[in-house]
C-alpha cells in the first residue's frame, strides 16, 4: 500500500508562481503532496485563479471584513484547519500573522522570502540588496514562527547581482531560484525528512543544521 500524500495548504497575496511551480513539481511526480486549498487575503490574486485552474479548492478572507488582524487570522487558521492541511506554505502571503493565531502551525508552516535571510526581512529585498552593494543575493525558505521573517531557515538559494542589475531584472532572475527551492523544501517535508527542533534549528534527516541548505544545480546540498 502506498502512503498517503502529505496534505498540503497554500496562502498566497499575488501573481501565483511559487504556487504554480509547486503544482508544476506535483504534476511532474516530483512532489507526493496534495494540495487541499489555496487562500487569500486578495480577491484577485492570480494565485486563485492557478489554483482554480488546477482544481484545487480555494477561499479569500478580506480583511476589512474583520475588526482587527487578530480576528483575521484567527478565521484564516480555523479555515485551514478545516481543510485538513498537515503543512501550510506561505508562498508570497504579503500579510504580518498574529503570533498566537499561528502557534499551532509552527514546525509545519514555511515560508518563501526573496533575501538571504537574516539579511532584509520585510519588504523590498531586492532594492536593499542592490543600495548595499552586495555581491550576492538569494532566497531563503523558513519555517514561520511568531517573530517575522525570523524563524530558522531551511534552506536557500544564491545568485551574484551583475553590474547594471536594476531591481526588476533581480527579482525576476531570484524568482527562477525560488522555483526551484520552494518545491526542493517541501519534498523534504513531504518525505518526513526535516524537523524544526525547538526554539530554532532545523534537523534533516534528524541531525542538526549548522547552516541552511543550498540550492546547487537544482538540488538541496547540506
Ligand atoms: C516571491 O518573490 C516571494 O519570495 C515573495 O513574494 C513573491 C511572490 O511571488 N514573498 C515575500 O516577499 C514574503 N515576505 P509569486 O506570487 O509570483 O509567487
Amino acid at each position: 500500500m502506498t502512503a498517503p500524500r502529505l496534505r498540503v495548504a497554500v496562502l498566497a497575496s499575488g501573481r501565483g508562481s511559487n504556487l504554480q511551480a509547486l503544482i508544476v513539481a506535483r504534476d511532474a511526480g516530483v512532489l507526493p503532496v496534495d494540495f487541499v486549498v489555496v487562500g487569500s487575503d486578495k480577491p484577485n490574486a492570480g494565485a486563485l485563479q492557478l489554483a482554480k485552474d488546477a482544481c484545487i479548492p480555494t477561499f479569500t478572507l478580506n480583511p476589512k471584513d474583520f475588526a482587527n488582524r487578530r480576528d483575521f487570522d484567527f478565521e484564516l487558521f480555523r479555515r485551514l484547519d478545516a481543510s485538513g492541511a498537515q503543512v501550510l506554505v506561505l508562498a508570497g502571503f504579503m500579510r504580518i500573522i498574529d503570533g498566537e493565531a499561528l502557534a499551532p502551525w509552527v514546525g509545519r508552516m514555511i515560508n518563501v522570502h526573496p533575501s538571504l535571510l537574516p539579511k532584509y526581512r520585510g519588504l523590498h529585498t531586492h532594492r536593499r540588496a542592490l543600495e548595499a552593494g552586495d555581491a550576492e543575493h538569494g532566497a531563503s525558505v523558513h519555517y514561520v514562527t511568531a517573530e517575522l521573517d525570523g524563524g530558522p531557515v531551511i534552506a536557500q538559494a544564491r545568485i551574484a547581482i551583475q553590474p547594471g542589475d536594476d531591481e526588476g531584472q533581480l527579482a525576476q532572475r531570484l524568482l527562477t531560484f525560488e522555483h526551484q527551492l520552494l518545491p526542493a523544501v517541501l519534498k523534504l517535508i513531504a518525505e518526513q525528512r526535516l524537523d524544526l527542533i525547538a526554539p530554532n534549528r532545523v534537523a534533516l534527516d534528524g541531525k542538526l543544521l549548522d547552516t541552511p541548505l543550498q540550492l546547487r544545480h537544482g538540488a538541496l546540498v547540506d
